[in-house]
């Protein structure tokens, strides 16, 4: 399976914003490893924190105008999501690089595996209901 087909939930806003989390993990790792300024570490690790918290907002509120029944389920995962993310910025702010890209590659992880099943399982769900 290929990093895109991974990706891909089945809706086009959906995967695109995938994308653009997954860039910013990968441009996060690549500045950890080639040593990159505190500053722009930190606007990779605030540009990552926001736009991952929009783009769960708009899944929830899209779930919630859909009634998926899953919503409860899928918001923990979302909250645990968010939980590693403040792990990246507590070791950003103990200023200790080597776990801010060990806890990157444990979100990377974590974050594919929610968009190939919670992420394709909502989708699928919306697909069924448009049909
Ligand atoms: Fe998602
Ligand atoms: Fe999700």
């Amino acid at each position: 399976m290929t990093e895109g087909s991974a990706l891909a939930a089945g809706r086009g806003e959906m995967d695109g914003e995938h994308r653009v989390q997954m860039s910013l993990i990968f441009a996060l790792e690549q500045a950890l490893e080639s040593g990159l300024g505190k500053d722009g570490v930190k606007d990779l690790v605030t540009q990552l924190i926001a736009f991952t918290n929009v783009h769960f907002m708009s899944e929830q509120l899209l779930m919630r105008f859909a009634a998926y029944p899953d919503i409860g389920m899928h918001e923990a995962e979302h909250d645990g999501l968010m939980d590693q993310l403040r792990r990246i910025e507590s070791s950003f702010v103990l200023g200790d690089s080597r776990m801010m890209i060990s806890e990157s590659q444990v979100l990377r992880h974590l974050l594919v595996e929610h968009i190939r099943t919670h992420d394709l399982f909502f989708s699928q769900y919306l697909s069924d209901s448009a049909a």
